[in-house]
């Protein structure tokens, strides 16, 4: 791969036990990151994996909806390797979810998704602010859904989660900028990180109608994404922020 920088610089990714996080901060840390993985379930494990091939990667338990977990995530990400460059805001209430009519969609499920989605980011970005307004010097990436552009039935409250995230991207990104800190998002479609996302409904239901909106006619998987985070995440994209980016194949235009 080609050297973009990441040599010495220390990413947090959440949610990074599995799926797209997992294909993030596996990318970031064979570009040369120190990682840190926080998750509620899978962390160690990702880290046996992640480490097995030579990365410096460390995890720990990591409740996004927490400040308290929150805030020993990111001493533990300083703890360890001493500063917190990057933070890809990649956890969320995502793969596991049911499609859902919103009439069904009980205020508690709603105020759950928020709290993981949305809340969780908000939550993630203050606790790294103040070191990386020390350092004036960090890399926010948030991890939007096309849905949000379009609209999708039956998971109303994930999108509108999602929703969120970009508006308090732009937000974060005027509010940051002065301390030369960038805050963008990545907008997948849906990628397949996982047998169970490819499952009989998808492939017969969702399926054709994803492949419908693309321009690139074909399933994404989680490296058909990770480019546009460590894009974002890099050197390269030091003048970029307040963006949301679609890496889905060309399904939004925006
Ligand atoms: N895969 C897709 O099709 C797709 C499409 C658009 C956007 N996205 C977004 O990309 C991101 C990753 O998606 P995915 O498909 O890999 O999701 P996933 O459901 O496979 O993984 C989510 C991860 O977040 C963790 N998590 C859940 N709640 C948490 C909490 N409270 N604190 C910390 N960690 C928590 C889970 O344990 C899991 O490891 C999500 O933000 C999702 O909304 C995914």
């Amino acid at each position: 791969m080609t050297d973009m920088g990441f040599g010495g610089k220390v990413a947090i990714v959440t949610g990074g036990a599995r799926g797209l996080g997992f294909a993030i901060a596996e990318a970031l840390a064979a570009a040369g990151a120190k990682v840190l993985v926080g998750d509620v379930s899978g962390a160690e494990d990702a880290v046996h994996q992640l480490s097995s091939t030579g990365s410096d990667v460390k995890g720990c338990f990591a409740d996004v909806t927490s400040e308290d977990s929150v805030r020993a995530m990111v001493e533990a990400a300083q703890a360890s390797f001493g500063r917190v460059d990057i933070l890809v805001n990649n956890a969320a209430i995502a793969a596991d979810m049911a499609m859902t009519r919103f009439e069904d969609i009980s205020p508690k499920a709603f105020l759950r998704m928020m709290e993981v989605n949305a809340l969780g980011t908000f939550l993630c970005c203050q606790a790294v602010s103040p070191i990386m307004r020390a350092q004036r010097y960090g890399r926010i990436i948030n991890m939007a859904s096309g849905t949000a552009f379009r609209g999708m039935p039956f998971v109303s409250h994930y999108v509108a989660s999602k929703g969120a995230v970009m508006t308090l991207t732009r937000s974060l990104a005027h509010e940051l900028g002065e301390d030369e800190i960038t805050v963008n998002a990545v907008s997948p479609g849906y990628t397949i990180t996982g047998p169970n996302m490819a499952n009989e409904s998808y492939m017969q239901k969702v399926r054709p109608e994803v492949l419908k909106l693309r321009a690139i006619k074909r399933d994404a998987y989680a490296d058909d994404v990770v480019g546009a985070v460590l894009f974002l995440a890099s050197d390269g994209a030091k003048f970029v922020t307040g963006q949301i980016l679609a890496a889905d194949g060309g399904a939004v235009y925006h």
